[in-house]
C-alpha cells in the first residue's frame, strides 16, 4: 500500500487481529503506539483509531474512519454495506455450529426445537431459515464456549481458528456457516484512490 494522503483507519485493539493488522500497516510506513485510543503516525500522518473489532464497520460507516481493518464475518453479521478494499490473508477463522462431545445432536436437522447460543444471531438465523430448521437462538456477547456446561444452550455457533477453544470445552463441530478472514474496508463514498495505491 502507498499513501496519496493522510487518513483515519480502525483497527482491533486488544484480539487476535491487534497484531497482523499491525504488521500490515507498518508494510506501508505507518507506526503504532502501544495502549491509547488514538493516535497519529509522524512517518505518514495517518491517523489510527484503536477500537473493538466489533465496531469497525459503524466507524467505517459514519465516516469517523476512512479505512478499517476488520473480519468479514463482522461485516457479515452487522450487515452494513462497506467496500472491500483488499483481503488481507490473515485472521482466518471459520463461524461453526458445535455441540458437547457427549451430545445427541449428529446432524444439522437434529438442531430443530434446540437452543443455541450465540454472538452471531443474524448469521445464524439466515442460516437456519435456508436449511428450514427452528431453533431457539440465545444470543450472549461473549464466552459462548460455556453456555452448553451451564445448560443455558444445547449447542453453540461461534468462531473458531486453531480449534483449542472448542476442545478446552469438549465441543465437536457439526457445519460451518461462514469462513472469514481480515479485510480492509472503506465506506462506499470514499474516493480510495485518492488516499491509498495498492
Ligand atoms: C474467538 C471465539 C473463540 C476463539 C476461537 O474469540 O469467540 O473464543 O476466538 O479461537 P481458537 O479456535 O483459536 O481457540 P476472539 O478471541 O476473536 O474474541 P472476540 O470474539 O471477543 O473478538
Ligand atoms: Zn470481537
Amino acid at each position: 500500500m502507498i499513501i496519496q494522503q493522510p487518513f483515519t483507519i480502525a483497527i482491533q485493539r486488544r484480539g487476535k487481529l491487534r497484531d497482523d493488522s499491525e504488521a500490515t500497516l507498518q508494510l506501508a510506513n505507518i507506526t503504532l503506539e502501544e495502549d491509547v485510543l488514538r493516535s497519529e503516525c509522524e512517518n505518514t500522518g495517518v491517523r489510527i483509531l484503536y477500537v473493538r473489532d466489533d465496531d469497525i464497520p459503524e466507524y467505517v460507516r459514519q465516516g469517523v474512519a476512512d479505512f478499517g481493518i476488520v473480519g468479514e464475518n463482522v461485516i457479515a453479521e452487522c450487515g452494513i454495506a462497506l467496500r472491500i478494499v483488499q483481503k488481507l490473508s490473515f485472521g482466518n477463522c471459520r463461524l461453526v455450529i458445535a455441540v458437547p462431545e457427549t451430545s445427541t445432536i449428529q446432524s444439522i436437522q437434529d438442531l430443530a426445537g434446540e437452543r443455541i447460543a450465540t454472538s452471531y444471531p443474524n448469521l445464524l438465523r439466515m442460516f437456519l431459515q435456508e436449511q428450514g430448521i427452528q431453533a431457539s437462538i440465545i444470543e450472549i456477547t461473549g464466552s459462548v464456549e460455556v453456555a452448553p456446561e451451564l445448560n443455558l444452550a444445547d449447542a453453540i455457533c461461534d468462531l473458531t481458528q486453531s480449534g483449542a477453544t472448542l476442545k478446552e470445552h469438549n465441543l465437536r463441530e457439526l457445519v460451518t456457516l461462514y469462513s472469514s478472514e481480515a479485510v480492509l474496508v472503506s465506506n462506499p463514498t470514499l474516493p480510495v484512490e485518492q488516499f491509498i495505491t495498492l
